[in-house]
């Protein structure tokens, strides 16, 4: 889960990370009141900024300089609305206004491909710091990161060493990027990153902005993430799967699936878009993708066919099991209890391609419930055909 600027300040905040004040506000009302308060602490200067889950917000005209309320209100009224790159921009955070002398990059991130973590670390930060990672990539000091020992005061100093600090600057940065180690390690981070680092014109270092990328395998030993979740952006659906411990992405097509395993899943949504592409003219197309795991009980198939009937956009279901450890005779009985509970309402007609352990018993369940929405297919492709031209007809 990525969080907003705002949830970032404040999480670096509890960990001793030092940040400016700020407040959210969702109308221009609440900016020019917030303006008054935090305003008070600088000069009357604060910055409006557009809180997305995206960057080059500066860019975008989505980060500007208030130096009166009447001025912060209409910032915010300019912003708050604005889209940028697909995001629309609902809350603005009003934060107290910097006097920037130097603007420093920092990040540490995770490092799949050599199993441990990277800090990049640039002197010259900003909102040209992609543009310098290609241009000129030796002035973005990258420094591998040991898991067991994270950042340290020695790791600190080799860091900003590398990225070329004088002693003095390096001296006072190193401290920061301990407690932003903190921050990555106690919350479950993948990602920290702050840009711009800045130095001011007193000469202390605060972090000006900060994305954080959390870790949602962690959720259960970090209870207080739940409140960081962004209701607005959640799709209902998505959210009812989430709850009932479902792995469940919604698309935009018209086939709702369920598979087992994330591969078959896959392969799954590809034969569904190809079939929707050959025999549909491209009327058909996967609605989500679902994997109900291995082992999944006739509960777990009953609240997955729960959630995809919920979908409007879904005409028709395929469902694509292959048995392994899942028993085929629960993935059936799952389906009966489905449709048993849903009687008239459920009016989607389901396929089911089902494979493997005690397929046979599987298939009599579905033979003997007889239900006029259920048709048996005995081949993957066969099914995805049925189910993309019952999704075109319907
Ligand atoms: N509180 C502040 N006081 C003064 N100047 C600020 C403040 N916050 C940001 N700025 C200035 O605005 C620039 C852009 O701000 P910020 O880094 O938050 O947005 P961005 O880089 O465009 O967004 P993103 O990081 O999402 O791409 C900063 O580099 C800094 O010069
Ligand atoms: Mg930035």
């Amino acid at each position: 889960m990525d969080l907003f600027e705002y949830q970032a300040r404040d999480v670096f905040e509890k960990h001793g990370v030092p940040v400016l004040a700020g407040a959210v506000a969702t109308t221009p009302e609440e900016a020019r009141a917030a303006h008054e308060t935090i305003g008070a602490n600088s000069g009357g200067v604060t910055v409006v900024k557009a809180q997305v889950k995206t960057g080059g917000r500066g860019k975008a005209g989505g980060v500007k300089l208030a130096k009166s309320a009447d001025e912060a209100e209409a910032n915010a009224t300019a912003i708050l609305g604005m889209d940028i790159k697909g995001h629309t921009v609902h809350k603005v955070m009003i934060a107290q206004g910097a006097r920037i002398a130097e603007e420093y990059y920092f990040s540490v991130l995770l490092d799949r491909s050599n199993r441990n973590y990277l800090a990049m670390c640039s002197k010259e930060g900003g909102m040209e710091i992609e543009q310098l990672a290609v241009e000129r990539p030796e002035a973005l000091a990258r420094i591998a990161v040991d898991p067991n020992v994270g950042i340290d005061e020695a790791k600190a100093q080799e860091i900003v060493d590398a990225a070329g600090f004088d002693a003095e600057t390096g001296a006072k940065i190193a401290p920061v990027l301990v407690k932003l180690w903190d921050v990555y390690s106690q919350e479950d981070a993948t990602l920290v990153e702050v840009n711009p680092l800045v130095k001011t014109e007193e000469g202390d270092i605060v972090a000006l902005d900060g994305k954080v990328t959390l870790d949602a395998n962690a959720d259960f030993r970090q209870p207080e993430h739940a409140a960081l979740e962004d209701e607005l952006a959640a799709d209902p659906l998505e959210a009812k799967a989430k709850g009932m411990g479902l792995n469940y992405v919604k698309l935009d097509g018209n086939v709702g699936i369920i598979g087992n395993g994330a591969g078959l899943m896959m392969s799954t949504l590809d034969v569904v878009a190809y079939s929707g592409d050959d025999f549909t003219g491209g009327a058909a197309k996967p609605a989500n993708f679902l994997d109900i795991g291995g082992g999944a009980s006739a509960e777990v198939m009953a609240n997955g066919l729960d959630v995809i009937l919920g979908d409007e956009q879904v005409k028709s279901v395929f469902v694509n099991v292959f048995g392994g450890i899942t028993s085929c005779d629960a993935v059936a009985n799952g389906i009966v209890g489905a449709l048993k509970e849903l009687g008239d309402s459920a009016t989607k007609p389901i396929v089911v391609r089902i494979d493997g352990n005690n397929v046979a018993e599987g298939r009599r369940i579905l033979e003997e419930f007889n239900h006029p929405l259920v048709s048996v297919e005995e081949t993957m492709d066969g099914a995805a055909r049925k189910a993309a031209e019952l999704a075109a007809a319907n």
